[in-house]
């Protein structure tokens, strides 16, 4: 009997990869045929959005979508503007400044540490394709909002506000929205959120990682004097785990915070967690991970392709900071990752999946929340992937 679990469990995590490796198509004319699909695919998507709102899930048959406050509530946008980046496809960029508008009045939002996420996916997009000032202007807006979140005696940007479960809550996911702050600082904004971002990213590193580069979810911190309360988990399976999207967003943070302090520091930050990632014997063969590293189940836990392709492209950025041997690992890593999501085993077919790109993914497993449906950020997370293979290897 064990015999037969142990072998149904190695065709579990090899069945995958050994699906796309006899679907390869050469990546140029699959990152062609991705964008173009994608059109199609948004314009189903688009159909599915009421008045206001912005789209983040499909479930049970039915399209969810959330209030403009929601972390995700920017991804669509960026989605749209990285389809048309690639397309020029006129009624996308109508639905991508169409999507901005809804969003816009986040620029003043300050009830959560997720700004980046909303504004500078959105917005930054926008404004890279576009160059138009008022663009910027929300931005900059966005980063003031986003700063009056820092806590000086914590040396963080605080992500939830308190409630009776946190203190004051920073979580790895937070390294995320330092890509704004860093951005509008490097463009001639105010220099105090770099400054900001330098100092978040170092606590992080402080004290969010364990000594083999897995990273805890939560820190909470007492807010007067700085002080770790507890690490703990929201989204994991166990406080002392390997959350897979936390895993991606630190690979992601401390590539991009590289990119704009060329600190070592954060190189070698990234490079561990990269190998974490990569060596972890929990990784299937496809390399899109478990919802978490030490779910149970494993190799019959939920997958979250939102972490795979989160990781697909930060890695592709990692692969721009280093050489050799290292630089093909990376590379070779989420060339399989994106070969994965690409295959029918995650990726949608014209006009099913309520329009989104990509299946598979998990929103929190512990909270009962997402679980195995397609979510709007793995989309954003795997267009960018595409167009950075495009834009640096190709
Ligand atoms: N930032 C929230 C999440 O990754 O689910």
């Amino acid at each position: 009997m064990k015999k037969i679990n142990f072998a149904v469990a190695l065709l579990m995590l090899g069945s995958s990869v050994s699906f796309a490796q006899t679907e390869k198509k050469p990546m140029a004319q699959l990152i062609n045929d991705e964008f173009k699909f994608a059109v199609d695919q948004y314009k189903v998507l688009a159909k599915n959005i009421p008045e206001g709102k912005t789209p983040q899930t499909f479930e049970k048959g039915k399209p969810v979508n959330y209030d403009i406050k929601w972390w995700c509530s920017g991804f669509y946008s960026g989605s749209l503007w990285y389809i048309y980046e690639q397309t020029k496809n006129a009624e996308i960029k109508q639905e991508a400044e169409k999507a901005l508008k809804v969003i816009e009045p986040n620029q003043t939002y300050t009830g959560n540490h997720d700004l980046g996420f909303m504004m500078y996916c959105s917005f930054g997009n926008a404004y890279r394709l576009t160059g138009k000032p008022e663009y910027k202007a929300v931005i900059e807006r966005s980063a003031e909002s986003l700063a009056t979140r820092y806590r000086p005696a914590v040396k963080s940007i605080q992500s939830w506000n308190k409630s009776k479960l946190w203190e004051c809550p920073v979580i790895i996911d937070n390294m995320m929205n330092l890509e704004m702050m860093n951005w509008v600082s490097d463009n001639g904004g105010n220099k105090k959120y770099k400054e900001i971002s330098v100092i978040h990213a170092n606590t992080a590193l402080k004290n969010h990682f364990r000594p083999d580069f897995s990273s805890f979810h939560v820190v909470d911190y007492n807010p007067e004097t700085g002080a770790v309360i507890r690490k703990a988990t929201w989204q994991g399976a166990a406080n002392c785990s390997a959350w897979s999207r936390g895993q991606g967003w630190a690979l992601y943070g401390y590539t991009m915070m590289y990119r704009f302090t060329k600190n070592p520091i954060y190189l070698k930050q990234a490079k561990g967690i990269a190998h974490f990632i990569l060596n972890h014997p929990n990784l299937p063969a496809d390399k899109i991970p478990f919802w978490d590293f030490d779910a149970q189940g494993i190799p019959f836990a939920k997958r979250d392709a939102s972490a795979g392709a989160l990781m697909a492209s930060a890695l592709l950025e990692l692969g721009q900071y280093t050489s050799g041997s290292e630089k093909t690992e990376f590379k070779s890593a989420a060339e399989t990752m994106i070969y994965s999501l690409s295959s029918s085993a995650y990726h949608a077919k014209l006009g099913e999946n309520g329009g989104f790109l990509l299946m598979h993914s998990t929103g929190a497993y512990p909270l009962n929340s997402e679980i195995d449906v397609p979510l709007i950020y793995a989309d954003y997370y795997y267009l960018e992937a595409l167009a950075r293979y495009k834009k640096w290897y190709l």
